[in-house]
């Protein structure tokens, strides 16, 4: 911010661009010394998978009052929650993802229109926004350069702000008109996986929220999904205790070069952080693919050589998702299939099933991403790679 910190023993101080002395708010930040070791784990990707369960109780129990979300601490009150026209989320990579499963849940229950865009083309694609819009801006750092320039473009557009942030104090957080902190903890790896999951968590209670505020549920179904949610660290205790099934699914992948994710609605958006988490610590190239579009165009890369992850958890899309699975096996591909536990699958349809837990399938997303984190995961350590610090990549992205 064009400043000067000059650090001595037990003293900083701070000046502008011109030598003159900056006063300064003292912040402390309550970094847990614990949470930047590894505790036994082989790298931090693994340990702060496992970490979820508790990061999702931290982050939503404090927001659960008699059942409800409450998300007054920041000024979002129902009254507020009901007024917004339009919502915007934007963000990039991983935390764009995780509002690509807000948008899906905010549309379908909340019934307000939204859109996602990655911060680096929202910025400069001149959107309309105004006043009595809500623009929701997620990072994990909360520092990254082009979601921090759509944020104050978002402001002087009159629109209202509102921050999904992981770290304390961080410049998005500072300049929003409102924050919702996740609690994760200090997130060391470079590939971001219990920021995911808690950023997933806290669009749920906004969705809950706003969806009862604009009457388009009623006060026990809201109730009803945000028990449905206080049950989701329980079940990620019970999907985190099988990884050998993502250790296999890795071992198939390890010497392959490309490979494919499909999947519909919800699983489409999760098939896309399947993706990006495969190739950046793994550097398989991967893709990933909304499966009813494959037929046009995509479905002639897909030979023996060309495995496919398709993720089918969306029981009314169940049918159709399984009869892309077929044409893309039909076509040669080793087909690992993600879905719940219950559903059986003939050898025909795919050569490998993970099975998950069942909740309602709106969430299913917070449990679906566990194992596609867990193959990514496995797949670097398999191919020999640094897991926690992929080659050209930075945790924070504060240039453009
Ligand atoms: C995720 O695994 C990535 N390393 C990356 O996509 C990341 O999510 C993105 O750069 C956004 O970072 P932020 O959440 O700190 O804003």
């Amino acid at each position: 911010e064009n400043e000067i910190a000059v650090l001595d023993d037990g003293k900083v101080e701070f000046f502008d661009v011109h030598g003159i002395p900056v006063e300064k708010e003292m912040l402390v930040a309550d970094f847990d010394m614990e949470a930047a070791e590894k505790g036994g784990y082989a790298h931090f990707m693994l340990k702060e998978i496992h970490e979820q369960p508790t990061a999702i109780k931290t982050t939503i129990t404090p927001r659960i009052v008699d059942g409800m979300p409450n998300l007054e601490e920041c000024g979002l009150t129902y009254d507020r929650l009901k007024g917004y026209n339009n919502i915007f989320v934007v963000a990039c990579g991983t935390a764009m993802h995780a509002g690509l499963v807000g948008k899906y849940v905010l549309e379908k229950i909340g019934r307000i229109p939204v859109t996602v865009d990655m911060a680096s083309e929202f910025r400069y694609r001149d959107p309309i926004i105004a006043k009595g819009d809500l623009v929701i801006l997620v990072s994990q750092s909360g520092e990254t350069a082009d979601t921090l320039a759509a944020l104050r473009m978002a402001k002087e557009r009159g629109a209202e702000t509102l921050s999904i942030v992981n770290v304390k104090g961080s410049s998005i957080a500072r300049e929003s008109d409102m924050v919702l902190y996740t609690h994760a903890g200090p997130e060391i790896s470079v590939a971001s996986t219990k920021a995911y999951i808690v950023q997933l968590s806290v669009f749920y209670l906004l969705s809950f929220a706003i969806a009862y505020a604009r009457g388009a549920i009623s006060k026990e179904e809201c109730m009803r999904l945000t028990a449905e949610l206080q049950n989701v660290p329980n079940m990620l205790e019970v999907v985190l205790k099988t990884p050998d099934n993502c250790q296999y699914v890795a071992s198939q992948l390890v010497n392959k070069e490309n490979l494919l994710y499909i999947g519909r609605g919800l699983d489409y958006a999760l098939s896309m952080e399947g993706s990006l988490k495969l190739k950046e610590i793994s550097y398989i190239h991967s893709e990933s693919y909304a499966a009813g579009e494959l037929k046009h165009g995509t479905i002639s890369l897909v030979t023996n050589n060309m495995p496919v992850i398709a993720v089918a958890t969306q029981r009314e899309l169940l049918d159709k998702t399984i009869s892309n699975v077929k044409e893309v096996k039909a076509r040669g591909a080793y087909v690992v299939l993600v879905t719940h536990g219950y559903i059986n699958v003939d050898d025909e349809v795919a050569d490998y099933k993970i099975g998950l837990p069942t909740i309602d399938d709106l969430l299913m997303p917070m449990l679906t991403v566990v194992p596609l984190q867990l193959i990514a995961y496995y797949t670097s350590v398999l191919r020999g790679n640094d897991v926690d610090k992929p080659r050209n990549l930075a945790k924070s992205v504060t240039v453009e």
